[in-house]
């Protein structure tokens, strides 16, 4: 932990960061006494890295294709975090498979957004799966990260109900006003010292 208050959090990234720019604005407007240290993304490429920059926040673009394995590839992001006396790991829409290096230098404080309500619907194609199985209701789920993808202790989650005349698009935007609001409210949770994990479960203490 560093010696301030206010933890440090790494963003990691692929894409848009919608998510992050949430988490971005909480940040600003003072809802979540915290930092963001650094984003990360492994696609150079992401609109995220460019929101982090607006920011003011330090972006790292890292092409797995310039490391010679996943493993090499997974210590640079460890370097990264390293750098920028990260004290949680947040991902946001990162769509790649976090390595042992990472997972190991952070016991227990790798974050996931999941656009599901799991163990329902894992994977990078959950809203889509989740409409053409016809569910009435799916969600998303805010969990601790362990090597297996879309897995480990469950923090939050909010359900969503699929509406009668919901198109995919629809469905989409209403799962992704939820995300904004629940990844930076769990994210105040982390930050206030209320989350912990007893016996494999989440506990979220009271104020
Ligand atoms: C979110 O729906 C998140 O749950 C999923 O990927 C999406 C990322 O969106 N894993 P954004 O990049 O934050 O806009």
């Amino acid at each position: 932990m560093n010696n301030s208050l206010k933890p440090r959090f790494g963003v990691l990234i692929s894409g848009n960061g919608s998510n992050l720019q949430a988490i971005l604005d909480a940040c600003a407007a003072g809802t979540l006494d915290a930092e963001v240290a650094v984003v990360i993304s492994n696609k150079l490429e992401a609109y995220g890295l460019e929101r982090a920059r607006k920011s003011g926040v330090r972006a790292a673009g890292l092409s797995p294709a310039h490391y010679e394995d996943a493993a090499a590839f997974d210590r640079a992001v460890l370097g990264e975090l390293l750098r920028h006396k990260v004290d949680w790991v947040v991902m946001a829409g990162y769509m790649r498979l976090l390595g042992s290096h990472v997972l190991d230098a952070f016991p227990q404080r790798v974050l996931n957004l999941h656009p599901a309500l799991l163990p329902a619907f894992p994977g990078a194609h959950a809203i889509e799966e989740a409409f053409s199985a016809g569910v009435k209701e799916t969600g998303v789920t805010v969990h601790i990260a362990n090597e297996e993808f879309d897995q480990g202790p469950i923090i939050a989650q909010e359900a969503v109900p699929v509406l009668p005349n919901d198109s995919l698009e629809s469905l989409e935007e209403r799962i992704h006003a939820v995300e904004h609001r629940l990844y930076p409210e769990v994210l105040r949770w982390i930050a206030a010292g209320r989350v912990r994990v007893h016996d494999r479960k989440v506990v979220v203490d009271d104020h």
